[in-house]
This record gives structure tokens, C-alpha cells and sequence, in this order.
């Protein structure tokens, strides 16, 4: 394959370097592209566009193969947990014991957030979406710690300004759901394990202990390492980009969970099970939502379905849809949108329309369906995906600021009024 790319416009040739990466993955570097011919490339959704290079996540969308850190992610599904995948996508590596037990006492050390940082909760209407309860309380954590202000700070303090993210997102995130429904916080206990001590803030009762259930602990843990992290998907792109102005983590990161809370990117958890019931409550009619899923004038989409990368299958629905069958049969439950879902991915595989467009059920198509067998609230869905999400954009954050990366500043191509001088309002 040649090493550049040979570029015509009119009379004159440009050559254009080519990059290649270490799964051969070949892109035309078009750095010097605008001061050599004056021209930029126009790329909408960026769906040709490589954004930088990275040594974190590596996916091959045809392939279906998705690794952290060059290990595949059915291995770290089937044999690590999500504190040690965490370690593994933050600092490149797999921890020692040494190193895990560190970094997981670390952890349990800042569990706790700001106590003053109750009146944000106490301030939303129970009504709140907790994914904009979190969103704001996750930037309010670098108004407490003003030592996170800075990004370019040691190591130590760039690791205890990332451990304490780990560590008060859990908190964050359940109190974001106890506030929804009236309850009292419940505080971290720090001789629980990461995901154990989640599901006890989540549901604990200051009435009822909440008795932890191991099958549930194993199912959450693996939901949080298949979204652990995913390339430069629309909300890795968004903390990278406003990470690359120099903002700090925590305001990085929150711009990261509102870009993951649209439908079509993060917030599809939620709307999958909501497509699921509305096709229940309609009589579980599948080819009839097949057919409008299919009808260009009708705005209903098949949540849960398609990819921008994966063309073929989405690894993590493959490894998820498992766990969901297993989970409802450890929990002795039945979930009757779990029939609707299978029948819909049935019909659809094998309906020329998706086919043709090589559309697969995706990481959100299953999730949902787990996330209710454990009691986790519909609106609190997307709010676990970002709890996956979160070492992920720590990395990519982490990478970026490491890279020295310049400031993101997309070029236009304009298209509106030429030049025309100021008329006063009687004239007009
Ligand atoms: C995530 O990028 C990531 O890595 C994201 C993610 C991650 O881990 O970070 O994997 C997480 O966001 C998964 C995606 C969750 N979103 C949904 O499930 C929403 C439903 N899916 C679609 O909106 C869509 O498939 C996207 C947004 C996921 C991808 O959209 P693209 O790549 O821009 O593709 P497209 O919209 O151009 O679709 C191509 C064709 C179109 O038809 P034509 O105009 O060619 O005739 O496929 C059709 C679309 O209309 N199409 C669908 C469809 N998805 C695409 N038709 C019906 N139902 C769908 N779900």
C-alpha cells in the first residue's frame, strides 16, 4: 500500500502523507492540507474523520472486534472486574495485586462528597432527570477541590483528582436517584466493593437494610466494563474537545454526560425499553413498528439498532444479550418486553431494509432489560452508562492533555449572505 496519497486540484498535485496504525488502520494526513492547496475537506458526523491517534480503545466495525488496551473485550467481560478494567484503560496496563489493592483502597478513601454539596440535591425538583443532576454536580466538584483547576499539575494530583472522580460518582449518581424519589441520601460504606457499595446507596433504606445480591453485583459489573470505554464515539470526542481548551477534568467530563444523554447516542438505553413497552402496550405487533422503523416519513426509529462503526454485530450486544438471559434466570424473573426484543432483532436481521443498511442490535439494545431486573429506575439508565463510560473518558482526557494536543477548532465552509451594508430600521 503506498505511504501517500496523491491529491490533483486543477493543474497542480499534492502529496498527502499516510498514517498507519498498529491494527494497520491507514488514514491520509491532511494537516498541512488548507496552507498547501487552500482548501479543507468537509466531513459531516465527522464519519470519515480520524480526530487524533490513540493508544486506548482499538475497534475494527466490520470485524466486530472491540479491545482495551490491546485485550478483548469478551476476556475482560468473562474474567475482570470494573475497577481492575478501569485501571487497565486509565494507566495502559493491568495492575499487580499490589497495585489493585491500592488503587481500590485509594478509591474507598474518597467515597464521600462535600457535605454543603447537599443543597444542589435538595435544590432540583424531585422531577429532575438525574442525567442533569449529574451533569451539574460533576462540574461543581472542581468548584470543592480547586487544586483540579489545572490540568497541567503533577501526577499526583492529576491521579487523586481522577481517583476522586472514580471514587464520588457512585455517591453522585445515587443520590441523583434517591433525591427523584424522596429518599434520603444513603452514604458510601467503604468496606463494600465498588459495585456492592453503589447498589447500597442506590437502594438502602434508613428503615430497611438493602441485602446485596452477588448474581446482580456480577451482571452490573460486567454492564460497566462493556461501556467502559469506545474510541472517539460523540461523547469521548466532546470531553476531548473541551478538555483540548485547557478546562479541567471535572468540566470535561460533564460536558462528556450531557453529549452522551441524547437518544441517539447514550440516552438510547432509555429509549429502548420505552420503544419495548409502547410496542407491548400496542399489542406486541412487531411488523407493524418494523414497517414504520422502515418508513422514511415517519420519524420512529428501531432504538437499540445500528452503528455508526459496527457494521456486522456489536460485540458487547452479543456478550450482553447472554447476560441479560442470565440474569432473569438466576433472579427466577421474566421480563415480557425480553420476548418482544428477541422477536423484533429476529424479524429485523432478516428484513432486506436493515440488512441492506447493516443494522445490528447495539450495545444499548439489551442493557436496559438488565438495568430494570435490578430495580434501577428507567431515567437512571443513561446515568449507568456513564458510570461505564467514566474511566474511559478519563483516559481519553488523561491521553489527550498527556499528547499536548492543540486546541479543537473545526474549519466551515460558509454559505450565507455575501457582503451587504447596514440599512436603518425606516428604510428597511
Ligand atoms: C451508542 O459511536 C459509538 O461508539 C456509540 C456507542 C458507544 O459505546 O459510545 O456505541 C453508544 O451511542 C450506540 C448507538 C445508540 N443509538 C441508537 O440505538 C439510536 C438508533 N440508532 C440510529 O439513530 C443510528 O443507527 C445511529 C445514530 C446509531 C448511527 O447513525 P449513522 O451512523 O449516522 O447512520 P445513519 O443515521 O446515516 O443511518 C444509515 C441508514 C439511514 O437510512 P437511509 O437514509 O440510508 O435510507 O440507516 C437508517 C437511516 O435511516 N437507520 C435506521 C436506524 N439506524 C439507522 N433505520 C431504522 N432504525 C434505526 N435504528
Amino acid at each position: 500500500m503506498p505511504d501517500h496519497a496523491e491529491l490533483r486540484l486543477g493543474d497542480a498535485s499534492y502529496e498527502l502523507p499516510v498514517v498507519v496504525g498498529t491494527e494497520q488502520e491507514r488514514a491520509i494526513d491532511i494537516t498541512n492540507l488548507r496552507s498547501a492547496t487552500g482548501h479543507i475537506t468537509l466531513d459531516s458526523g465527522y464519519k470519515n474523520t480520524g480526530a487524533t491517534t490513540s493508544a486506548i480503545t482499538y475497534l475494527d466495525g466490520e470485524a466486530g472486534i472491540l479491545r482495551y488496551r490491546g485485550y478483548p473485550i469478551e476476556q475482560l467481560a468473562e474474567k475482570s472486574n470494573f475497577l481492575e478494567v478501569a485501571h487497565l484503560l486509565i494507566y495502559g496496563e493491568l495492575p499487580t495485586k499490589e497495585a489493585m489493592d491500592r488503587f481500590s483502597h485509594e478509591i474507598s478513601e474518597h467515597t464521600l462528597i462535600h457535605e454543603d454539596m447537599k443543597g444542589f440535591y435538595n435544590s432540583f425538583p424531585t422531577y429532575a432527570h438525574p442525567m442533569g443532576v449529574v451533569a451539574s454536580v460533576t462540574t461543581s466538584l472542581s468548584t470543592f477541590y480547586p487544586e483540579s483547576l489545572n490540568p497541567h499539575r503533577s501526577e499526583d494530583k492529576i491521579n487523586l483528582t481522577i481517583k476522586r472522580l472514580i471514587a464520588k460518582f457512585p455517591t453522585m449518581a445515587a443520590w441523583a436517584f434517591k433525591n427523584s424519589i424522596g429518599h434520603p441520601a444513603v452514604y458510601p460504606k467503604n468496606k463494600l466493593g465498588y459495585v456492592e457499595n453503589f447498589l447500597h446507596m442506590m437502594f438502602a433504606l434508613p428503615t430497611d437494610d438493602y441485602e446485596i445480591d452477588p448474581v446482580v453485583v456480577n451482571a452490573m459489573d460486567k454492564l460497566l466494563i462493556l461501556h467502559a470505554d469506545h474510541e472517539q464515539n460523540c461523547s469521548t470526542s466532546t470531553v476531548r474537545l473541551a478538555g483540548s481548551s485547557q478546562a479541567n477534568l471535572y468540566a470535561s467530563i460533564s460536558a462528556g454526560i450531557v453529549a452522551l444523554w441524547g437518544p441517539l447516542h447514550g440516552g438510547a438505553n432509555q429509549a429502548v425499553i420505552e420503544m419495548l413497552d409502547r410496542i407491548r402496550e400496542d399489542g406486541g405487533s412487531i411488523d407493524k413498528w418494523i414497517e414504520r422503523a422502515k418508513d422514511k416519513n415517519d420519524p420512529f426509529r428501531l432504538m437499540g439498532f445500528g452503528h455508526r462503526v459496527y457494521k456486522n454485530f456489536d460485540p458487547r450486544a452479543k456478550i450482553i444479550k447472554k447476560a441479560c438471559d442470565d440474569l432473569l434466570n438466576k433472579l427466577g424473573m421474566k421480563d415480557p418486553v425480553l420476548d418482544i426484543a428477541k422477536k423484533l432483532e429476529e424479524v429485523a436481521l432478516n428484513d432486506p431494509y436493515f440488512v441492506e443498511r447493516k443494522l445490528y442490535p447495539n450495545v444499548d439494545f439489551y442493557s436496559g432489560i438488565m438495568y430494570r431486573a435490578m430495580g434501577i429506575p428507567q431515567d437512571m439508565f443513561t446515568v449507568m452508562f456513564a458510570l461505564g463510560r467514566l474511566p474511559g473518558w478519563i483516559a481519553q482526557w488523561k491521553e489527550m492533555v498527556a499528547n499536548k494536543e492543540p486546541i479543537g477548532r473545526p474549519r466551515q465552509v460558509y454559505i450565507g449572505p455575501n457582503e451587504r451594508n447596514y440599512v436603518n430600521i425606516a428604510d428597511r
